[in-house]
């Protein structure tokens, strides 16, 4: 096990129920499998995190195979970068986190979430990782030890992310572009606000560096209303919006866009 404690960074021993540091630091393995290694002291509220209906719903969407290119272009990238070790940082249910372990069926996985509600969904997907609740923040790898790591839809601490990148190593970050979900926006909103697609990388910090993006963007037809529904409850637009715009975009189907960004940061 190359997992570090989240309190004194000694390396962790597995054992019966959990794992173990030298300073006698003890974090419980849950039955689903994950690890806690999310002290109560580096908890901002008692459940962090997405709550249990937010990724409800993200499943049900995700499953429905909406988002199925997105993953399959970045499992295809992660596979291209063949990393011994890498790590999902903000994996919330487990959707894309699956489809890289698929990918990469040799590396040694990791898997994060503050969200307790995602890890013990997400777990199930795949047993092989090491699912940990943990935050972003600390992460519970040692410094330099990872050649990937993917961040998708997710926040991300830079400075933490540099430090657990082996040189030459990377950051395989997936977000939206200004064209992500338009018409939804347009539908929400009376004035759509421009997305600054490009903001993060003024926060590579020194000491890594842009080495490629591309994008993929398609036209989804969301006929359901189930998918809707969901799809405003996985977004931040879904709790933004008003009821009465809400009710709008459930109502009657649409078609949107979706409109994607891959970047790969290396570190140097
Ligand atoms: C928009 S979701 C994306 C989840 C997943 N990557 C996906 O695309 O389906 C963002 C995730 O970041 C997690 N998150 C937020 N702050 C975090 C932190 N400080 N440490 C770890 N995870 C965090 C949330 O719980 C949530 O699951
Ligand atoms: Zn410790």
């Amino acid at each position: 096990m190359s997992l570090i404690c989240p309190i004194c960074q000694g390396a962790l021993q597995r054992v019966d129920n959990g794992a173990v540091c030298p300073a006698n630091h003890r974090f419980d393995r849950a039955r689903q499998g994950y690890l806690n290694l999310l002290p109560v002291q580096h908890k901002n509220s008692r459940d962090p995190g997405d709550n249990a209906a937010m990724v409800e719903a993200r499943r049900r969407f995700l499953e429905g195979g909406h988002y199925a290119p997105l993953a399959k272009r970045l499992a295809e990238l992660a596979a291209s970068y063949a990393p011994e070790r890498w790590v999902d940082i903000g994996c919330g249910e487990g959707y894309y986190t699956a489809q890289l372990a698929d990918a990469l069926p040799d590396a040694d996985g990791y898997a994060l979430d503050i969200s307790r509600e995602a890890v013990k969904r997400a777990c199930k997907r795949a047993p092989q990782l090491s699912w940990l609740v943990a935050s972003m923040a600390r992460v519970p790898l040692a410094d330099s030890s990872c050649q990937l790591l993917a961040s998708v839809f997710s926040p991300l601490d830079w400075l933490e992310a540099r430090r657990l990148l082996a040189p030459a190593g990377g950051l395989l970050r997936m977000g939206p572009t200004r064209d992500h979900l338009m018409q939804l926006r347009q539908k929400l909103y009376d004035e759509v606000r421009d997305y600054d697609d490009q903001k993060h990388l003024e926060l590579i910090p020194e000491g890594m560096r842009l080495a490629h993006s591309e994008t993929l963007s398609f036209t989804l037809n969301l006929a359901s209303s189930e998918a809707r529904a969901d799809l405003l409850a996985m977004t931040p637009h879904g709790w933004r919006a008003s009821a009465e715009r809400r009710a709008a975009v459930i109502a009657e189907p649409f078609d949107v866009t979706v409109a994607i960004r891959y970047d790969w940061i290396e570190k140097l």
